[in-house]
């Protein structure tokens, strides 16, 4: 018998108990033993709750535990659950998360600390949600030279720009319908600031070039500047707008980058909505695969967090961890010296628009005042793209993303 402790009992937390139990017994069947949650780790109290008989405010408890040979952590955040994580992997018991933000903050160190105590560190949860990404980019995928990772990492974005873009919903409205289906984190700023995707592309940046690409080095936007305007101005370039996440290698070095960017609609993740997350991988040898499945929510996430752990219950004894290097950030491109096409949208005349951009595509849209231009420039270098825009009066700007 495995015996397993459950760290939260939040959205994912209840979920993953809920799917474990639900599914038990063909679980213990793929783990090859039988298995148990015997902790779930709470600080609330929940006197009605089914499973209260595992509730437990002691971590300590859990820690000096020799039966607990998986720990699973779903609290989020970083305050309790590195130290938790760290404890765990350090008395000999592997651990599953989900929590994105441990994983890109400390998944090189908490890795090596699985290594060297011969136990696994599994978070296939932390990217996509239900989306199988972490082990296929890790296993099925080793094959190739990962050339590039470009995905739509968020559900709460999407979930809230699907809403504008089809039913022209409130920004406020989408978002507080996204909380109630659990999608949005805590803080929700952590999703719609673009923090949350830049963690999950670090993560899979990570993972692909063998090398902890940090959060705080990487170039974030999120989806809170776009307006109707924006999305009708792409709609006449038969293009939508989506947040996005990319990694991708340019020789030695990887340009990486969170970012709300104009999407033509010909490409496979223009078609991704409301929670779906799509994650598209180019390989040396594959060409382009895409991932794509529910992003966010109680039980996909839980199926991902379940799956680890019957990996992690088979893999006793044996690390099965995967492995990305610590060390400087030099090889992280600078984003000004990137190029792309951007969507521009000022207020200028066309004739001043050429004189600063040269030759340009101009976008045009219903009811559009007077003084209103929208233009896709040929493709530039951020930092001269912002040396240009100083000369505009700007009103919203996108990067033009080509997949
Ligand atoms: N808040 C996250 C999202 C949850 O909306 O994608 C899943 O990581």
């Amino acid at each position: 018998m495995k015996k397993i402790a459950v760290l939260g009992f939040g959205v994912v937390g209840s979920g993953t108990v809920e799917v474990f139990y639900k599914n038990k017994e063909a679980l213990e069947k793929k783990a090859g033993d039988e298995l148990d949650i015997k902790y779930i780790l709470e600080v609330r109290d929940c006197p009605d709750e089914r499973y209260r008989d595992k509730f437990t405010k002691n971590f300590d408890e859990i820690l000096n535990d020799p039966e607990i040979c998986v720990v699973v952590e779903v609290i989020g955040g970083l305050k309790y659950s590195y130290g938790y994580v760290k404890s765990s992997l350090e008395a000999g018991k592997s651990v599953v998360t989900s929590n994105k933000e441990l994983v890109a903050a400390k998944g090189a160190e908490l890795l090596k600390i699985a290594r060297e105590h011969n136990v696994n560190f599994f978070f296939e949860a932390s990217v996509g949600g239900g989306i199988p990404i972490i082990r296929p980019l890790n296993q099925c995928l080793s094959a190739n030279e990962i050339n590039e990772i470009a995905g739509i990492l968020n559900g709460t974005t999407n979930f809230i720009l699907t809403k504008m873009i089809k039913e022209g919903m409130g920004f406020d409205e989408a978002l507080k319908i996204a909380q109630e289906l659990g999608y949005a984190e805590r803080d929700p700023s952590a999703d719609v600031e673009g923090l949350d995707t830049c963690r999950k592309i670090c993560i899979l940046a990570s993972l692909a070039f063998g090398k902890h690409v940090y959060p705080d080095n990487i170039h974030t936007e999120g989806i809170t500047k776009i307006t109707l305007e924006d999305v009708k101005y792409c709609e006449s370039m038969n293009s939508v707008i989506k947040l996005i996440g990319f990694a991708s290698k340019r020789g030695d070095d990887i340009a990486v980058m969170t970012c709300p960017a104009v999407i033509y609609e010909d490409s496979q993740l223009a078609g991704v909505n409301d929670v779906f997350n799509a994650i598209l991988v180019r390989g040396d040898a594959t060409g382009d695969v895409v991932f794509y499945g529910k992003g966010a929510g109680k039980l996909p996430t839980a199926s991902a967090v379940v799956s680890d752990i019957i990996v992690a219950a088979k893999s006793e004894n044996s690390s099965k961890s995967m492995h990305w290097e610590d060390c400087g950030q030099d090889f992280i491109i600078p984003y000004k010296k990137l190029s792309n096409k951007f969507y521009v949208r000022a207020k200028a005349d066309r004739k001043a628009v050429e004189s600063i951009f040269g030759e340009v595509r101009f976008l045009s849209r219903d009811g559009a005042p007077d003084d209103e231009c929208a233009f896709v420039t040929h493709p530039i270098n951020e930092a001269e793209f912002e040396e240009k825009c100083s000369d505009l009066n700007v009103l919203g700007s996108l990067r033009v993303l080509e997949y």
